[in-house]
Protein backbone atom coordinates (compact mmCIF):
# COMPACT_ATOMS: atom_id res chain seq x y z
CA UNK A 1 0.00 0.00 0.00
CA UNK A 2 1.61 3.49 -0.73
CA UNK A 3 1.99 5.82 1.77
CA UNK A 4 1.55 9.26 0.06
CA UNK A 5 -0.27 11.22 2.91
CA UNK A 6 1.07 9.27 5.76
CA UNK A 7 0.31 12.47 8.00
CA UNK A 8 -3.65 12.25 7.10
CA UNK A 9 -5.08 9.45 8.98
CA UNK A 10 -8.24 9.45 6.10
CA UNK A 11 -5.80 8.30 2.76
CA UNK A 12 -6.55 4.89 3.61
CA UNK A 13 -6.44 5.37 7.67
CA UNK A 14 -3.00 5.72 8.68
CA UNK A 15 -1.17 4.29 5.35
CA UNK A 16 -1.70 0.68 5.17
CA UNK A 17 -5.02 -1.24 6.03
CA UNK A 18 -7.52 -1.88 3.18
CA UNK A 19 -9.73 -3.81 6.14
CA UNK A 20 -9.54 -0.71 8.59
CA UNK A 21 -10.52 1.65 5.76
CA UNK A 22 -13.78 -0.67 5.24
CA UNK A 23 -14.67 -0.99 8.82
CA UNK A 24 -14.10 2.47 8.98
CA UNK A 25 -16.00 3.37 5.96
CA UNK A 26 -19.02 1.16 6.71
CA UNK A 27 -19.35 3.04 10.53
CA UNK A 28 -19.16 6.04 8.96
CA UNK A 29 -21.72 5.44 6.23
CA UNK A 30 -23.80 3.79 8.53
CA UNK A 31 -23.91 6.98 10.90
CA UNK A 32 -24.89 9.54 8.17
CA UNK A 33 -26.70 7.91 6.32
CA UNK A 34 -28.76 6.35 9.44
CA UNK A 35 -32.03 4.64 8.70
CA UNK A 36 -32.56 6.70 5.61
CA UNK A 37 -32.79 5.64 2.18
CA UNK A 38 -29.67 6.12 -0.40
CA UNK A 39 -29.46 5.78 -4.17
CA UNK A 40 -26.56 5.41 -6.14
CA UNK A 41 -25.20 6.19 -9.45
CA UNK A 42 -24.03 2.99 -10.60
CA UNK A 43 -21.91 3.08 -14.01
CA UNK A 44 -19.91 -0.37 -13.61
CA UNK A 45 -16.68 1.32 -13.05
CA UNK A 46 -14.34 0.49 -10.10
CA UNK A 47 -15.38 3.26 -8.25
CA UNK A 48 -18.93 3.36 -8.43
CA UNK A 49 -18.87 -0.43 -7.68
CA UNK A 50 -16.27 -0.01 -4.94
CA UNK A 51 -18.47 2.24 -3.37
CA UNK A 52 -21.89 0.99 -4.11
CA UNK A 53 -20.51 -2.50 -2.25
CA UNK A 54 -19.33 -0.21 0.76
CA UNK A 55 -22.90 1.37 1.14
CA UNK A 56 -24.48 -1.93 1.13
CA UNK A 57 -22.99 -3.54 3.61
CA UNK A 58 -23.26 -0.45 5.30
CA UNK A 59 -26.76 0.24 4.98
CA UNK A 60 -27.93 -3.25 2.54
CA UNK A 61 -31.30 -3.23 1.05
CA UNK A 62 -31.75 0.54 1.76
CA UNK A 63 -29.37 0.85 -0.87
CA UNK A 64 -30.78 1.29 -4.55
CA UNK A 65 -28.85 1.36 -7.55
CA UNK A 66 -29.28 3.39 -10.61
CA UNK A 67 -28.09 2.99 -13.50
CA UNK A 68 -28.25 5.30 -16.28
CA UNK A 69 -27.48 4.52 -19.87
CA UNK A 70 -26.80 7.60 -21.10
CA UNK A 71 -25.90 6.38 -24.86
CA UNK A 72 -22.39 7.26 -24.35
CA UNK A 73 -21.03 3.86 -23.02
CA UNK A 74 -18.35 1.30 -24.35
CA UNK A 75 -19.51 -1.77 -26.23
CA UNK A 76 -21.26 -4.12 -24.56
CA UNK A 77 -20.88 -2.30 -21.18
CA UNK A 78 -24.82 -1.51 -20.29
CA UNK A 79 -25.43 -5.08 -20.30
CA UNK A 80 -22.17 -6.28 -17.84
CA UNK A 81 -23.16 -4.03 -15.55
CA UNK A 82 -27.07 -6.08 -15.00
CA UNK A 83 -25.53 -8.80 -15.52
CA UNK A 84 -23.27 -7.94 -12.47
CA UNK A 85 -24.97 -6.40 -9.95
CA UNK A 86 -28.57 -7.43 -10.78
CA UNK A 87 -27.84 -10.89 -11.24
CA UNK A 88 -24.81 -11.86 -9.41
CA UNK A 89 -24.70 -9.47 -6.20
CA UNK A 90 -28.87 -9.20 -5.70
CA UNK A 91 -28.58 -5.39 -5.49
CA UNK A 92 -31.69 -3.69 -6.28
CA UNK A 93 -30.68 -2.23 -9.66
CA UNK A 94 -33.07 0.26 -11.79
CA UNK A 95 -31.73 0.88 -15.11
CA UNK A 96 -32.59 3.67 -17.19
CA UNK A 97 -32.76 3.87 -21.04
CA UNK A 98 -31.59 7.55 -21.40
CA UNK A 99 -29.82 7.33 -24.12
CA UNK A 100 -32.00 9.54 -26.79
CA UNK A 101 -32.54 12.12 -23.98
CA UNK A 102 -28.81 13.00 -23.76
CA UNK A 103 -28.16 12.64 -27.25
CA UNK A 104 -30.89 15.58 -27.67
CA UNK A 105 -29.03 17.90 -25.39
CA UNK A 106 -26.17 17.64 -26.46
CA UNK A 107 -27.26 17.94 -30.26
CA UNK A 108 -24.98 20.91 -31.43
CA UNK A 109 -22.81 21.20 -28.44
CA UNK A 110 -18.83 21.29 -29.21
CA UNK A 111 -17.28 22.71 -25.89
CA UNK A 112 -16.13 20.06 -23.99
CA UNK A 113 -16.98 21.46 -20.88
CA UNK A 114 -20.22 22.93 -21.39
CA UNK A 115 -20.70 18.35 -22.84
CA UNK A 116 -19.45 17.79 -19.05
CA UNK A 117 -21.94 20.37 -17.22
CA UNK A 118 -24.90 19.16 -19.96
CA UNK A 119 -24.07 15.43 -19.24
CA UNK A 120 -23.34 15.80 -15.24
CA UNK A 121 -26.86 17.49 -14.70
CA UNK A 122 -28.78 15.16 -16.96
CA UNK A 123 -27.26 12.34 -14.77
CA UNK A 124 -28.52 13.89 -11.40
CA UNK A 125 -31.72 14.96 -12.97
CA UNK A 126 -32.07 10.90 -14.22
CA UNK A 127 -31.43 10.60 -10.75
CA UNK A 128 -33.76 12.71 -8.93
CA UNK A 129 -36.69 11.22 -11.36
CA UNK A 130 -35.93 7.96 -10.57
CA UNK A 131 -35.55 8.32 -7.00
CA UNK A 132 -38.36 10.28 -6.04
CA UNK A 133 -40.31 7.35 -8.05
CA UNK A 134 -38.79 5.30 -5.03
CA UNK A 135 -40.27 7.36 -2.22
CA UNK A 136 -38.17 9.57 0.43
CA UNK A 137 -34.31 9.39 -0.71
CA UNK A 138 -31.84 11.84 0.88
CA UNK A 139 -28.77 10.55 0.18
CA UNK A 140 -26.97 9.85 -3.04
CA UNK A 141 -23.44 7.91 -3.45
CA UNK A 142 -21.10 8.96 -5.63
CA UNK A 143 -17.52 7.46 -6.44
CA UNK A 144 -15.81 10.57 -6.36
CA UNK A 145 -12.08 10.49 -5.82
CA UNK A 146 -9.04 12.42 -4.39
CA UNK A 147 -7.54 13.16 -8.17
CA UNK A 148 -11.32 14.42 -9.24
CA UNK A 149 -11.46 16.90 -5.76
CA UNK A 150 -8.00 17.89 -6.51
CA UNK A 151 -8.61 19.14 -10.37
CA UNK A 152 -11.56 20.68 -9.99
CA UNK A 153 -10.74 23.05 -7.90
CA UNK A 154 -7.12 23.94 -8.67
CA UNK A 155 -4.88 24.56 -11.48
CA UNK A 156 -1.41 27.05 -11.80
CA UNK A 157 -3.83 30.24 -12.55
CA UNK A 158 -6.32 30.78 -9.65
CA UNK A 159 -9.94 30.43 -10.68
CA UNK A 160 -9.13 28.03 -13.70
CA UNK A 161 -9.80 24.51 -13.98
CA UNK A 162 -7.96 22.35 -15.77
CA UNK A 163 -11.17 20.09 -16.26
CA UNK A 164 -13.97 19.67 -14.05
CA UNK A 165 -15.14 16.25 -13.85
CA UNK A 166 -18.78 16.71 -13.82
CA UNK A 167 -19.03 13.82 -10.43
CA UNK A 168 -17.60 17.01 -8.66
CA UNK A 169 -17.34 19.94 -10.38
CA UNK A 170 -20.71 19.86 -12.53
CA UNK A 171 -23.44 19.23 -10.00
CA UNK A 172 -26.11 21.39 -10.49
CA UNK A 173 -26.73 24.28 -7.35
CA UNK A 174 -30.58 23.17 -6.92
CA UNK A 175 -29.10 19.56 -6.09
CA UNK A 176 -31.37 18.07 -3.39
CA UNK A 177 -29.65 15.39 -2.46
CA UNK A 178 -26.91 14.83 0.21
CA UNK A 179 -23.34 13.40 -0.77
CA UNK A 180 -22.31 9.96 0.46
CA UNK A 181 -18.44 9.97 -1.12
CA UNK A 182 -16.62 6.85 0.46
CA UNK A 183 -13.92 6.88 -1.71
CA UNK A 184 -12.95 10.88 -1.59
CA UNK A 185 -9.49 10.02 -0.13
CA UNK A 186 -8.54 7.53 -2.06
CA UNK A 187 -6.20 7.49 -5.44
CA UNK A 188 -7.11 4.93 -7.83
CA UNK A 189 -4.68 1.69 -7.09
CA UNK A 190 -6.34 2.40 -3.19
CA UNK A 191 -9.67 1.52 -4.44
CA UNK A 192 -8.50 -1.28 -6.25
CA UNK A 193 -6.97 -3.34 -3.11
CA UNK A 194 -10.46 -2.38 -1.32
CA UNK A 195 -12.37 -3.62 -4.29
CA UNK A 196 -10.48 -6.73 -4.15
CA UNK A 197 -10.88 -6.83 -0.02
CA UNK A 198 -14.37 -6.50 -0.55
CA UNK A 199 -14.40 -9.11 -2.91
CA UNK A 200 -15.35 -7.66 -6.24
CA UNK A 201 -13.94 -9.88 -8.97
CA UNK A 202 -11.15 -8.71 -11.51
CA UNK A 203 -13.15 -7.86 -14.41
CA UNK A 204 -14.37 -5.21 -12.27
CA UNK A 205 -11.23 -4.30 -10.28
CA UNK A 206 -9.30 -4.01 -13.28
CA UNK A 207 -11.57 -2.32 -15.22
CA UNK A 208 -9.83 0.71 -16.60
CA UNK A 209 -11.09 4.42 -15.49
CA UNK A 210 -13.60 5.54 -17.29
CA UNK A 211 -14.99 9.51 -17.44
CA UNK A 212 -18.29 9.63 -16.40
CA UNK A 213 -19.01 11.94 -19.78
CA UNK A 214 -18.04 8.74 -21.17
CA UNK A 215 -17.60 8.65 -25.02
CA UNK A 216 -18.58 12.39 -25.23
CA UNK A 217 -14.88 13.94 -24.43
CA UNK A 218 -13.72 10.97 -26.59
CA UNK A 219 -15.79 12.72 -29.51
CA UNK A 220 -14.36 15.99 -30.54
CA UNK A 221 -16.77 18.70 -31.85
CA UNK A 222 -20.93 16.86 -31.85
CA UNK A 223 -22.12 14.04 -30.59
CA UNK A 224 -23.96 12.02 -32.81
CA UNK A 225 -25.47 8.60 -33.12
CA UNK A 226 -23.56 8.12 -36.47
CA UNK A 227 -20.21 9.28 -34.65
CA UNK A 228 -20.72 7.15 -31.58
CA UNK A 229 -20.82 4.28 -33.60
CA UNK A 230 -18.08 4.44 -35.13
CA UNK A 231 -16.16 5.51 -32.27
CA UNK A 232 -17.69 2.77 -30.22
CA UNK A 233 -16.73 0.09 -32.66
CA UNK A 234 -12.81 1.41 -33.30
CA UNK A 235 -12.77 1.59 -29.21
CA UNK A 236 -14.08 -2.12 -29.22
CA UNK A 237 -10.83 -2.95 -31.52
CA UNK A 238 -8.88 -1.32 -29.63
CA UNK A 239 -9.42 -2.95 -25.62
CA UNK A 240 -9.66 -6.23 -27.32
CA UNK A 241 -5.97 -5.98 -28.78
CA UNK A 242 -4.45 -4.08 -26.31
CA UNK A 243 -5.92 -6.06 -24.14
CA UNK A 244 -4.40 -9.58 -24.95
CA UNK A 245 -1.20 -7.83 -24.29
CA UNK A 246 0.91 -9.11 -21.50
CA UNK A 247 1.67 -5.09 -20.73
CA UNK A 248 -1.99 -4.52 -20.46
CA UNK A 249 -1.98 -4.95 -16.86
CA UNK A 250 0.90 -2.23 -16.37
CA UNK A 251 -1.54 0.31 -18.51
CA UNK A 252 -3.76 3.02 -16.88
CA UNK A 253 -6.24 3.22 -19.73
CA UNK A 254 -6.05 2.67 -23.72
CA UNK A 255 -9.10 3.59 -25.82
CA UNK A 256 -9.95 5.50 -29.42
CA UNK A 257 -10.78 8.72 -29.72
CA UNK A 258 -12.36 10.56 -32.54
CA UNK A 259 -10.81 14.27 -33.80
CA UNK A 260 -13.38 16.23 -35.74
CA UNK A 261 -11.46 16.21 -39.10
CA UNK A 262 -11.50 14.09 -42.16
CA UNK A 263 -8.91 13.11 -44.62
CA UNK A 264 -8.41 11.79 -47.86
CA UNK A 265 -8.08 8.10 -48.46
CA UNK A 266 -7.90 5.16 -51.21
CA UNK A 267 -9.92 2.53 -51.37
CA UNK A 268 -10.35 -0.14 -54.34
CA UNK A 269 -8.74 2.99 -56.45
CA UNK A 270 -11.50 5.17 -55.27
CA UNK A 271 -10.41 7.97 -53.45
CA UNK A 272 -12.27 8.42 -49.56
CA UNK A 273 -12.32 11.36 -47.48
CA UNK A 274 -12.89 9.77 -44.19
CA UNK A 275 -12.81 9.83 -40.15
CA UNK A 276 -9.37 9.09 -38.55
CA UNK A 277 -9.38 7.57 -35.25
CA UNK A 278 -7.03 8.08 -32.74
CA UNK A 279 -5.15 5.49 -30.28
CA UNK A 280 -4.51 6.76 -26.54
CA UNK A 281 -2.73 4.25 -24.52
CA UNK A 282 -1.01 5.61 -21.01
CA UNK A 283 0.57 4.46 -18.21
CA UNK A 284 0.06 6.52 -15.23
CA UNK A 285 0.25 6.61 -11.26
CA UNK A 286 -3.08 8.20 -10.88
CA UNK A 287 -4.17 9.83 -13.94
CA UNK A 288 -2.42 13.30 -12.63
CA UNK A 289 0.83 12.29 -14.83
CA UNK A 290 1.09 9.95 -17.52
CA UNK A 291 3.45 8.43 -20.65
CA UNK A 292 2.39 6.99 -23.58
CA UNK A 293 2.69 3.22 -23.52
CA UNK A 294 5.34 1.85 -26.13
CA UNK A 295 3.69 -0.93 -27.73
CA UNK A 296 4.99 -3.40 -29.88
CA UNK A 297 4.29 -2.49 -33.71
CA UNK A 298 2.67 -5.63 -34.59
CA UNK A 299 0.24 -4.82 -31.85
CA UNK A 300 -0.32 -1.33 -33.29
CA UNK A 301 -0.02 -2.92 -37.36
CA UNK A 302 -3.17 -5.07 -36.03
CA UNK A 303 -5.29 -2.21 -35.12
CA UNK A 304 -4.77 -0.07 -37.34
CA UNK A 305 -5.55 -2.91 -39.92
CA UNK A 306 -8.38 -3.95 -38.58
CA UNK A 307 -9.86 -0.36 -38.08
CA UNK A 308 -9.95 0.17 -41.53
CA UNK A 309 -10.99 -3.16 -42.55
CA UNK A 310 -13.81 -3.38 -39.63
CA UNK A 311 -15.44 0.26 -39.28
CA UNK A 312 -16.81 1.68 -41.94
CA UNK A 313 -16.39 5.31 -42.23
CA UNK A 314 -12.65 5.10 -40.96
CA UNK A 315 -9.33 5.23 -43.77
CA UNK A 316 -6.79 6.30 -41.16
CA UNK A 317 -5.17 5.07 -37.75
CA UNK A 318 -2.74 7.16 -35.58
CA UNK A 319 -1.04 6.75 -32.13
CA UNK A 320 -0.69 9.69 -29.38
CA UNK A 321 2.56 10.03 -28.50
CA UNK A 322 1.98 12.74 -26.06
CA UNK A 323 2.99 12.54 -21.97
CA UNK A 324 0.50 14.24 -19.66
CA UNK A 325 1.61 17.21 -19.27
CA UNK A 326 1.38 19.01 -21.38
CA UNK A 327 -1.37 16.63 -22.99
CA UNK A 328 -4.09 15.56 -20.78
CA UNK A 329 -5.10 11.57 -20.84
CA UNK A 330 -8.36 12.54 -22.47
CA UNK A 331 -8.55 14.31 -25.79
CA UNK A 332 -11.19 16.72 -24.43
P1 LIG B 1 -7.24 13.95 -17.93
O1 LIG B 1 -7.86 13.88 -19.29
O2 LIG B 1 -7.70 15.15 -17.13
O3 LIG B 1 -7.79 12.69 -17.16
O4 LIG B 1 -5.75 13.81 -17.97
C1 LIG B 1 -7.32 12.23 -15.92
C2 LIG B 1 -8.21 11.06 -15.55
O5 LIG B 1 -9.53 11.55 -15.31
C3 LIG B 1 -10.46 10.96 -16.19
N1 LIG B 1 -11.39 12.01 -16.59
C4 LIG B 1 -12.63 12.15 -16.10
N2 LIG B 1 -13.32 11.43 -15.18
N3 LIG B 1 -15.17 12.87 -15.47
C5 LIG B 1 -14.60 11.79 -14.88
O6 LIG B 1 -15.26 11.14 -14.07
C6 LIG B 1 -14.54 13.65 -16.39
O7 LIG B 1 -15.09 14.61 -16.91
C7 LIG B 1 -13.21 13.26 -16.71
N4 LIG B 1 -12.28 13.78 -17.57
C8 LIG B 1 -11.18 12.99 -17.45
C9 LIG B 1 -9.64 10.43 -17.35
O8 LIG B 1 -10.29 9.34 -18.00
C10 LIG B 1 -8.35 10.04 -16.67
O9 LIG B 1 -8.42 8.77 -16.08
Amino acid sequence: MKERHPKNPCSLHGGGDPRSFIEQAVCSISQQVGSDRAVCGLSGGVDSSVAAVLVHRAIGANLTCIFVDNGLLRKGEAEDVEKVFRDHYHMNLVVVDARERFLGKLQGVIDPEKKRKIIGTEFIRVFEEESEKLGHVPYLVQGTLLPDVIESVSSKKPGVKVKSHHNVGGLPEDLRFELVEPLRTLYKDDVRLIGTELGLPDTIVKRQPFPGPGLAVRIIGEVTQERLEVLREADAIVREEIGKLPEADELWQYFAVLPAIRSTGVSDSDRTYSYPIAIRAVKSPDGMSADWARLPYAALEEISRRIVDEVPGVNRVVYDITPKPPATIEWE
